[in-house]
C-alpha cells in the first residue's frame, strides 16, 4: 500500500488518526533530512533525497491545508475559552506559511542530490536542512502535545465527518 493509500484508508475511518499518522511520517522525514545533512557533501543516499524532496513538495503543503482549513477552524469553534488554544493555533498557522516556502527552497538542492548532481554549496544546504528539521520537529511536538489531545477531547463526530470531507477534498484538488 502506498503512503497516500494508507492515509486514505485511515482518514475515512478517523481523520485525527490520519493527521497523527502524518506527524509520525514527518518525524521520519526529519530523521532522513538529518542523515542527508550528516552525509553531505559526498555520502548522500540519492533515493532518500528523492523521497524527502517529494514529501516537501507534495505531502507537507497538503498537510498544512488539512490543518489550516480543516482541523484548526473546527477546533477554534469547539474549544472553550479556558483551553486558550487560539494564540497557539495562530502561531502554528504562521509557521506553516514559513515552512511551506522554506520546504520549497530546500527541495531544490534535494532534487539535484537525488539526480546525483553534486551541490556547489553543500555547507549552506546542510545548514538549511538542519534549520528546517530542528524547527519542524518542534512544530510537530507542539501539535502532538497541545493540539491533538484537545481535538480528540472537543471535536464531535459531526466535526470529524466534516474534517474527513475537507481532507478528501484537499486531495481531490491537489495536482
Ligand atoms: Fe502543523
Ligand atoms: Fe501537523
Amino acid at each position: 500500500m502506498t503512503q497516500s493509500e494508507v492515509e486514505k484508508s485511515i482518514f475515512a475511518h478517523s481523520p485525527l488518526d490520519a493527521i497523527a499518522h502524518a506527524h509520525a511520517v514527518q518525524m521520519q522525514v526529519c530523521d532522513a533530512m538529518e542523515r542527508i545533512a550528516d552525509g553531505l557533501p559526498d555520502e548522500v543516499d540519492r533515493r532518500l533525497a528523492a523521497h524527502v524532496a517529494s514529501c516537501l513538495h507534495y505531502d507537507l503543503p497538503l498537510h498544512h491545508r488539512d490543518e489550516d482549513e480543516g482541523l484548526f477552524p473546527l477546533l477554534r469553534a469547539r474549544a472553550e475559552a479556558a483551553d486558550a488554544i487560539d494564540t497557539i493555533l495562530d502561531r502554528l498557522v504562521a509557521e506553516h506559511d514559513l515552512d511551506t516556502d522554506f520546504a520549497d527552497e530546500i527541495a531544490e538542492p534535494l532534487d539535484l542530490l537525488a539526480r546525483g548532481v553534486k551541490v556547489a554549496n553543500a555547507e549552506m544546504v546542510g545548514y538549511m536542512l538542519r534549520g528546517f528539521f530542528e524547527r519542524y520537529r518542534r512544530h510537530v511536538r507542539w501539535e502532538d502535545t497541545l493540539v491533538m489531545p484537545l481535538a480528540r477531547l472537543r471535536l464531535t463526530s459531526a466535526d470529524l465527518d466534516q474534517l474527513a470531507r475537507k481532507m478528501e477534498q484537499n486531495r481531490a484538488t491537489t495536482v
